[in-house]
């Protein structure tokens, strides 16, 4: 049998450590991951992925050095102005995941104009998840329920979530040698298969994803069925 890929979830991580190895600042490292960022794009469009959701920052990030938070919001704002002409070349629609009204003003204008022009597109769907944390989305639609006062079955905590027009996770691959999910798409991966590769995300090529896409594509996904 061979397994649909409706969307497939990526947790970005190791651009840090991908820099220290070659003395690099760490952010040359986020820099190098925004670059493979275009890369695996493309590539999941081509082979025709319908979601493509990509961790870029959790609600925990902003722990992080201030230098660091700062660094990684220009680098979003850059990429984004840049990404747009490609994205429509491409017939990528943009979305977002996550809290944005953290985000600066300018930043969030941006995020909306990107969604928006692209909003006609037919391809495949980019999620960005920005300000994204699972137990944060669930608390948010937990307190959406309560305003409207309904009781809660499955569906609708999943249609109160900032994935409501997406379907669920297919596949989730976490680059950079943790076997953790930290805080991402936890309702949505419930039946997900999980993919764990050391290769650091900067270094995370198409091929690579290919090989993982073939193991993906033959196991057997039961759903608790038999
Ligand atoms: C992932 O890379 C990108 C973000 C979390 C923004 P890291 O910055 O976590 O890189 P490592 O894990 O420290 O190497
Ligand atoms: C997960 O990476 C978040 C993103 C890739 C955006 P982290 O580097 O923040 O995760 P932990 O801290 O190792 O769990
Ligand atoms: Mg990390």
């Amino acid at each position: 049998m061979v397994n649909d890929l409706n969307h497939l979830a990526i947790i970005m991580d190791g651009n840090g450590r991908w820099a220290e190895r070659q003395s690099k600042r760490r952010s040359a490292g986020h820099e190098q991951g925004a670059k493979n960022v275009r890369i695996i794009t493309e590539y999941c469009a081509q082979i025709g992925v319908r979601y493509l959701t990509l961790y870029a920052f959790s609600t925990e990030n902003w722990k992080r050095p201030k230098t660091e938070i700062e660094f990684l919001m220009k680098l979003l704002s850059k990429f984004l102005k840049k990404e747009l002409k490609t994205l429509k070349e491409n017939n990528i629609r943009f979305d977002i995941i996550g809290d944005i009204s953290k985000f600066s003003k300018s930043l969030q204008k941006t995020i909306l104009h990107v969604k928006s022009e692209t909003s006609n597109c037919t391809g495949m769907t980019q999620i960005l998840a920005i300000n994204y944390g699972s137990r944060d989305e669930i608390t948010r639609a937990v307190n959406q329920a309560i305003k409207k006062g309904i009781e809660i079955e499955e569906k609708d905590i999943g249609e109160l979530l900032d994935t409501s027009n997406f379907p669920d996770v297919d596949l989730l691959i976490r680059t950079g040698g943790d076997q953790r999910l930290s805080n991402f798409l936890l309702w949505q991966s419930a039946y997900a298969e999980l993919f764990f590769t050391n290769t650091l995300w900067p270094d995370f090529s198409n091929g690579e994803l290919e090989t993982i896409l073939s193991k993906y594509e033959t196991t057997s996904r039961r759903f608790g069925a038999l």
